[in-house]
């Protein structure tokens, strides 16, 4: 269960956020719990969570260990910095920042060289889901990209199937459109790696996930967990999300 805060809270909200959500969370051992704040709140989140069960992940990074990229930060950093997770490919990156199926893939292994779980977003948009060519995109954002890994790399990854009409519209994939496109990329992955990496790899959905749909959401086979955006931002409701 991870939350993408993209860019809000600054350090002090961040600690102010873990402060109540670390009680509603301590006994929740069923899952994963992963918050990914912006970089800047990076050092109070993972301080907030020390002695925890919470993970603290970053939401982009730059392939190079390091160099002459003003403004960019490296998989190396982000691990030093005490994250164990990065958000790779989210479909806000490849709308405003020029992110590709290459650069995903470059970053993906960048980040698994540095000891991250990358969580890797693959995703339609609405013209393309009203097009009948959801599969297809899917299909072209997993060979394009995370193909190229090798199936060691492969079997160290989470992926987020987030279609991009549900993020941020309150239009939540229903249940079955979400598990159908789960299918669709575990086709995908069982063409490439294997039934075995098929039925091993985890698929997080994102686009809307609140406290009153996650149930239904996670009542599907297909749904391994859950990423989410507007929702994560509140610790009640982010532990109800959790705790679900
Ligand atoms: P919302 O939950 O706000 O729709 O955002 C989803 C998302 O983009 C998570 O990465």
């Amino acid at each position: 269960m991870a939350g993408n805060w993209k860019m809000y809270k600054t350090p002090a909200e961040t600690t102010a956020f873990f402060e109540r959500f670390r009680p509603l969370v301590e006994r929740s051992e069923h899952c994963e719990v992963v918050i990914c704040p912006p970089f800047t709140g990076l050092a109070a989140a993972v301080q907030a969570a020390a002695g925890t069960r919470i993970r603290i992940g970053a939401q982009n990074l730059f392939w190079a260990r390091e160099g002459a990229y003003t403004g960019e930060v490296s998989a190396p950093m982000i691990r030093a910095a005490g994250c164990s997770h990065v958000i790779i490919g989210h479909s806000e990156r490849r709308q405003y920042f020029g992110e590709t199926d290459e650069s995903v893939l470059k970053k993906t292994v960048s980040a698994l060289e540095a000891g991250l779980t990358p969580i890797v977003c693959v995703g339609e948009r609405l013209e393309e889901r009203e097009a009948g060519k959801t599969e297809a995109v899917l299909a072209g954002q997993f060979r394009g990209g995370i193909a190229g890994l090798g199936p060691q790399q492969f079997a160290a990854i989470v992926m987020a199937y987030e279609p991009v009409w549900a993020i941020g519209t309150g239009k939540t994939a229903t249940p079955e459109i979400a598990a159908d496109a789960h299918r669709a990329i575990r086709g995908e992955v069982r063409a490439k790696f294997g039934a075995g990496a098929a039925a091993a790899v985890r698929i997080l959905y994102g686009g809307s996930v609140k406290p009153d749909n996650v149930k239904n959401l996670m009542a599907q086979p297909e749904i391994d967990g859950v990423l989410v955006g507007g929702a994560s931002l509140d610790p009640a409701s982010f532990a109800t999300i959790v705790n679900f």
